[in-house]
Formats: C-alpha cells, structure tokens, sequence
C-alpha cells in the first residue's frame, strides 16, 4: 500500500466502484504504438485494480469492458478485443477463483460467440460460490439495451405485467438485480460523459473524471480518488 493509503478510512469505503475504462487508444498513440497494444496494456491496469479493490475489500467492482456501441469499431479491432477477452478469462479463471472473487458478466449475450460464451459460463459457475470480491465485467452492455430488457420481462411476466410498476420491481429485472448502486464511477480519459453505463443504478453516485489514460491508471490514483470520494458530502437531494 501506498502513503495515500494511510489516509483512506477502511471504514468508509464504497461498497461499489464502477470504472468506464477509456483512453487505451489515445495511449497507444501517444507511443506511436498500434491501438491493440493499448488494450493489452489495459488489461494489465484492469488487473491492478481488481487486485488493490480486493487487498482494500471493496465488496463490489464494475469495469466497462465491452458496450454496445463498440460493434461500430473496425472488425479487426473487435476481434482483438474478444481474443484479449477470451485469453485474459482463461489465464485469469484460477487466480480469481483463489482469491475467492465471483466473477458475474454483465451485459446481452446474444451477440457474442459461442466459444466466448462457454468460457464465460464456465468462469461463472466456477466462481459462483466465491464469498469476496464481486466483480462484474460488463460485456456487450448497454444500460438503454438493460433497460428495454427490464421492461420487456416485466410485461412478459404475468405475476406483474397488470401490477404498477414499482422502482423495486424495475430494479430487479436489470442485471444487476442483487448488486448495490455503485457509489462512485470513475472515467478515465479526459472524457466526461457516461456513455450510456448503468444509467439506472449511478442517479446517486459520485463521478470522478481523470485525464489519466487507461494504461496508466495505478494503484496510487485508485486509493488517491477513494480518499477524495471520502471527503464527498452526498446528500441525495436532503440536506
Ligand atoms: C477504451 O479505450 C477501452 C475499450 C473499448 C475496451 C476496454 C477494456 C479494456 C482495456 C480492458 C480489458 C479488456 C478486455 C477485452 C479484457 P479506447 O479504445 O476507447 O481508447 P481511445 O478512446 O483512446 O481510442
């Protein structure tokens, strides 16, 4: 741990972070490297998160891995990025499981091949019974795309299509279900926007914008901007 950590009351940590993972291209570029270099180095960054969110026992981890949207990348880059999926599930799926973190995909399946789908389902069911760490990688997710789900299964649901609908029943037919809110969402990038995530589940959350990189985003900046959340009055619209 760093000496910001000294600082971070454990106390009052969040019990859900949620990351938009943004500017692995950028960095790329800015290392006259090619773009799929970037996201390798992304994984990497995504790996020291998980690991400093477990060492801290933050309950619950987001990280936008894959929206809707990217399909519109050039083909090629969207198989790389399935690829990198694939392999960082497969060299990943031991380690997670010892370090007890369940592991949910959040996101449509539908679109994804089936050999992605298998080892999904595998790193799922693996993980299932693990008591730490939640983490959810959100796949092929897109929150109208959530939110249109949610309201299609209420209305395919006859113990509720006659009901009115409560925020309770709604919330539980999003992916997220048994998930708290997340507290904070940080974006990296410079970009400051949300980009249609959890649209829902952030109406209350702290947002942090960085201009940091993805690649470059470490241990230090995640406890840096806990401590600053830490300061943070919310107040849900009271006093
Ligand atoms: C944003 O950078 C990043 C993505 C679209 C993919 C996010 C995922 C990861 C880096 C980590 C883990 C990924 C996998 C597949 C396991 P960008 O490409 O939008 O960067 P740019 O805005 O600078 O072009």
């Amino acid at each position: 741990m760093n000496d910001q950590n000294q600082t971070l009351d454990t106390k009052k940590l969040p019990k859900h972070i949620a990351i938009i993972m943004d500017g692995n291209g950028r960095w790329a570029k800015s290392k006259n490297k090619n773009r799929m270099i970037g996201h390798k180095e992304g994984v990497k960054a995504l790996k020291n998160v998980i690991k400093t969110c477990i060492d801290i026992n933050i309950e619950c981890l987001s990280a936008y891995t894959f929206s809707t949207e990217n399909w519109k990348r050039p083909e090629k880059e969207v198989s790389f990025l399935m690829n990198l999926l694939e392999i960082m599930i497969e060299k990943e799926k031991k380690d997670l499981k010892e370090k007890n973190v369940k592991v949910n995909i959040i996101g449509n399946k539908e679109k994804l091949s089936k050999n992605l789908i298998k080892k999904i389902e595998l790193l799922e069911s693996k993980t299932n019974d693990c008591t730490g760490m939640i983490l959810n990688l959100m796949i092929n997710y897109g929150s109208r795309n959530e939110i249109i789900n949610a309201v299609n299964q209420i209305k395919n649901d006859k113990n509720l299509s006659d009901k009115t609908i409560t925020e309770e029943i709604f919330r539980n037919n999003l992916y997220t279900k048994t998930l708290p809110d997340p507290e904070i969402v940080i974006r990296t990038s410079g970009e400051k926007r949300i980009s249609n995530f959890m649209l829902w589940q952030i109406s209350y959350s702290e947002l942090y914008f960085t201009d940091t990189l993805w690649p470059d985003f470490s241990q230090k900046e995640l406890l840096d901007i806990l401590t600053d959340y830490q300061d943070r009055n919310r107040r849900f619209g009271g006093l």
